[in-house]
């Protein structure tokens, strides 16, 4: 079918749904499983606790849970949908995606979709992704999902990396704004592909595939080289998101709030303070979460929004670091249609 061009328009997050499993992980629980304590946990990340899934639960079911939920408060049925992007580091399979096992599972008859493999900058690349496509007029009303289930790929004797990661996920409707001040302003995407092997999953893909060796030399769970990570998250959360505020004229007192992906509270405070914004501004929820990979910037939008943190109208800038690395930073004049 031949695209007919539409007049560029601005896009907006139109509704905002999150889901967490049920089942909590504490720190106390992890004291058992490995040699930490809930002291080094909270001092080092800021983690309590997190949310994991039950056996057979994948990233498509919570992603269903999220989705309808925000198609029904954007006051649309499934069928409206016309695109599903699904940021993801644990989809379902390989193949098919993620995208396509939402589609089936939530009856979106209309949406064609795919997943997008940027970590923990999944679902803003997503949102980016998603926002220029409804702006260009290429989609009406597209559904962007950012979430993980992390413990299928964690190692539960590594203390290095199991303290941190919880599962969960959040969905977004995007469409063209009716009023051109909201929506989508600006965003800074960049990656750093020499970061790779700072974190990683070393095998189950084309370079590596699934042997019996590699089960047996835990190659299949998530390895990271935490201080990099660390030092590499602060610099460049800051520098994303100091690019996006001079490109628009505008300084850190312009900001309402800040939503930075949450892997560590000391490097969202750390960037914070670098930009100049003061703590009131940011938003933390990473005690009760932990790190959801894509799905950490969705839930702590919700909560801003649950909370009357966020309120529509207010200047919000997003920001995440991730694997690869991948780096993005999103301005938004907030404002959903609920
Ligand atoms: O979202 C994806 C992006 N990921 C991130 O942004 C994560 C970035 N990195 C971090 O958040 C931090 O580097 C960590 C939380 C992973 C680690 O904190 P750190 O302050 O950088 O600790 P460290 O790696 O320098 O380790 C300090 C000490 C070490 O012991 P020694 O060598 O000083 O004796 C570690 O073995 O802490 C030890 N350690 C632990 N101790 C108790 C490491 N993990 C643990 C643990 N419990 N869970």
């Amino acid at each position: 079918m031949p695209l007919t061009p539409q007049p560029i328009r601005r896009a907006r997050v139109s509704s905002l749904a999150t889901y967490v499993p049920p089942r909590l992980l504490t720190n106390a629980d992890l004291e058992k499983l490995v040699d930490t304590s809930n002291e080094w946990i909270l001092q080092r990340t800021g983690i309590e606790q997190r949310h994991i899934v039950e056996k057979g639960v994948g990233t498509s079911d919570l992603a269903k849970e999220a989705a309808l939920v925000a198609i029904a408060r954007a006051g649309l049925t499934p069928a409206d949908i016309d695109l599903i992007i699904v940021g993801t580091t644990t989809p379902d399979t390989l193949f098919p995606s993620t995208a396509c096992r939402l589609q089936a599972k939530i009856g979106a008859v209309n949406a064609w979709g795919f997943d997008l493999g940027a970590a923990c900058s999944g679902f803003l690349y997503g949102l980016t992704t998603a926002a220029n496509m409804v702006a260009a007029g290429a989609s009406q009303r597209a559904l962007v999902v950012g979430g993980d289930v992390m413990s299928s790929i964690i190692d539960y004797t590594d203390r290095t990396t199991c303290v941190i990661f919880g599962d969960g996920a959040g969905a977004v409707v995007v469409e063209a704004s009716d009023d051109d001040r909201i929506g989508v302003i600006d965003f800074e995407n960049y990656v750093d592909g020499h970061g790779g092997s700072a974190l990683q999953m070393p095998a189950g893909g084309s370079l590596m595939p699934t042997t019996a060796e590699t089960v047996a030399q835990r190659l299949h769970y998530v390895k990271q080289d935490g201080q990099t990570v660390f030092k590499f998250a602060i610099r460049n959360t800051e520098e994303a998101c100091r690019r996006v505020l001079e490109r628009n004229n505008l300084t850190a007192n312009d900001i309402d709030l800040f939503v930075s992906h949450q892997a560590n509270r000391r490097i969202i405070m750390g960037a914070a303070e670098k930009l100049g914004l003061p703590p009131e501004k940011v938003i933390i929820n990473i005690e009760r979460f932990g790190n959801t990979t894509a799905g950490t910037i969705p839930i702590a939008l919700d909560e801003a929004v649950n909370t009357g943190r966020l309120k529509n109208g207010d200047l919000v800038m997003l920001a995440s670091v991730g694997a690869g690395f991948t780096v993005g930073a999103v301005l938004i004049r907030w404002g959903t249609k609920a």
